[in-house]
């Protein structure tokens, strides 16, 4: 069709009006047109025929959705476009209200983790919220914490990032990975939902609103002032000092400019192992915990792959058909039988060197009161360390199957171990890899069921968000073995240890 000219005079071969020749080329012309156009049509509806909506989504998108110079031949990941639009469709945006002086305080953090893999991303948002939860108790105008995308890149050219050759999103709304229920008026406090019954605050806010109704007037407050004064790397200082802060600004659009570690809560207190000791009692008994739930875009993948992680023996009833007001603790509840191990691969290869190379503790959050702790070995230098001491960090950090195996044969020998039956591996390993270990894990012969992250069945959208399914199952696990420099198991082991997982039942590589 393309190389047909639509306007016959257009053309260089065009000969003078009133020739025959002309009149029959014009016909020939046109009816090429018709049938061009009924072969386009045709094929486009068989296109859509086969590849469903998806596929004519894909069709009708944007030039950039449809091919990547970047990726050829690549399917692209999805961007999750109807999900950021109900986030700014969420009714405590008054997008069209001349006035916005009656609305409560907004509290934003832009300096939040970007880069980064979904853990390092949900240890920020919980403190965040955290904190915004604290100050609204403390103070009489409330103030609605912004909530905003899981970034990987802050281009907002780039809707697609390279992760090891492969494109993945730039960006997920909030609300594909954390639940969101305005509608019920419960649940879901970090993604604009609310408090649960007799906790008044205000429901959260999406950034693009703060952005657009803050224009001009922000009141920006010097994260690096603050921390001077506060002068602790622990989270309970940390977060009454800003409480403290807060309580004296009056300005409705307060921001934290970005220090140049990034925002409040940075990598150097997630490091530090005591960093949560003193505020956990009250932050795990926060609505943030207590009433945090996966989306149901996450539950959903949960739901689908439940006979993968374990296979049920009695009903069991759906996540996705428990109401919504059912807190966290009964809403997640054990799954009897389930040994789950998170296991790095790739990059943590060289990561784990990195960390015995430093000295390294394991994380703040998988460093809770009660949980098995890790010694560092003496004789580490400054960036360096002693082959015998890089070995035990591996072992710890990137363990072998044979290791593993080890490992877990010694975990079983708890209290907390009887009667398990499967085991999920949590991990970003090789197929090949894997494999080898879960036979090895099969060959002990203490389970009935081995399988792992390659084994479950995701959709398009479910596949991008998989490592939250992954901390699902591990939160529910009757047992679970995580590494404790990674932040997904540190997830994992906030969410057991707040809902009363005896800490015997959380262990670490
Ligand atoms: C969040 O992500 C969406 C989709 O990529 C984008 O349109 C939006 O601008 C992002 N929000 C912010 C505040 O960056
Ligand atoms: C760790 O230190 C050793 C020497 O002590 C060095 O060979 C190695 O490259 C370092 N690795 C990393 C990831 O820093």
């Amino acid at each position: 069709m393309a190389i047909l000219p639509i306007h016959l005079p257009d053309a260089s071969w065009y000969p003078a009006k009133g020739d025959r020749a002309t009149l029959f080329l014009r016909f020939i012309a046109r009816r090429f047109l018709v049938f061009g156009i009924l072969i386009a049509f045709v094929l486009f509806t068989i296109s859509r025929m086969f590849y469903g909506r998806e596929a004519f989504l894909e069709i009708s998108g944007t030039s950039q959705e449809r091919q990547h110079s970047r990726w050829p031949g690549v399917r692209l990941p999805p961007l999750y476009s109807r999900y950021h639009q109900y986030e700014l469709a969420l009714p405590q945006h008054h997008w069209h209200a001349t006035s916005h002086e009656d609305e409560p305080k907004f509290f934003f953090v832009p300096g939040h983790t970007w880069g980064l893999g979904w853990g390092n991303a949900m240890q920020e948002i919980l403190l965040n919220a955290y904190l915004s939860y604290k100050s609204n108790r403390a103070n009489e105008r409330h103030s609605r914490f912004v909530f905003y995308n899981y970034t990987w890149n802050m281009d907002p050219s780039q809707d697609y990032s390279d992760y090891s050759g492969k494109p993945i999103p730039s960006r997920v709304p909030l609300s594909a990975l954390i639940a969101v229920n305005h509608i019920i008026r419960i649940e879901g406090p970090i993604v604009g939902g609310a408090f649960p019954d007799g906790q008044h605050a205000p429901f959260a806010i999406a950034e693009e609103y703060y952005r657009t109704i803050c224009e001009g007037r922000k009141r920006v407050l010097d994260r690096e002032e603050i921390h001077k004064e506060i002068g602790s790397s622990m989270v309970d200082p940390i977060t009454k000092g800003w409480v403290q802060k807060l309580s004296t600004v009056d300005d409705q659009c307060v921001e934290v400019a970005r220090g140049q570690d990034g925002g409040i809560y940075t990598w150097i207190i997630f490091g530090e192992k005591d960093a949560m000791h003193d505020v956990w009692a009250d932050f795990a008994a926060s609505p943030i915990i207590t009433h945090f739930r996966w989306s149901p875009l996450v539950e959903l993948a949960f739901d689908n792959n439940r006979e993968v992680f374990a296979p049920t023996t009695v009903f069991e009833a759906p996540l996705s058909t428990i109401p919504y007001a059912v807190p966290s603790a009964q809403r997640y509840a054990m799954m009897k039988g389930l040994l789950a191990l998170h296991i790095r691969r790739g990059d943590y290869a060289v990561h784990c060197d990195g960390l015995a190379n430093w000295s390294s503790s394991f994380l703040s959050f998988n460093s809770l009161q009660g949980l098995e702790t890790f010694r560092i070995p003496e004789g580490g230098g400054w960036g360096e360390n002693t082959p015998e001491n890089i070995a035990i960090y591996r072992r710890h950090c990137f363990p072998t199957v044979e290791q593993i195996v080890a490992r877990v044969s010694e975990v079983l020998r708890s209290e907390s171990a009887r009667g398990l039956e499967s085991v999920y591996i949590m991990t970003n390993g090789a197929v090949p890899w894997v494999e080898e270990l879960k036979t090895a894990l099969l060959n002990t012969g203490s389970f009935k069921h081995v399988s792992s992250s390659r084994d479950t069945v995701l959709n398009w959208e479910q596949k991008y968000v998989a490592q939250a399914m992954d901390m699902l199952v591990g939160q529910r696990a009757q047992v679970f073995i995580g590494n404790g420099w990674s932040s997904v198991t540190g997830g994992v082991v906030v969410m057991r240890q707040a809902n009363g997982f005896h800490p015997d039942s959380t262990r670490f590589f």
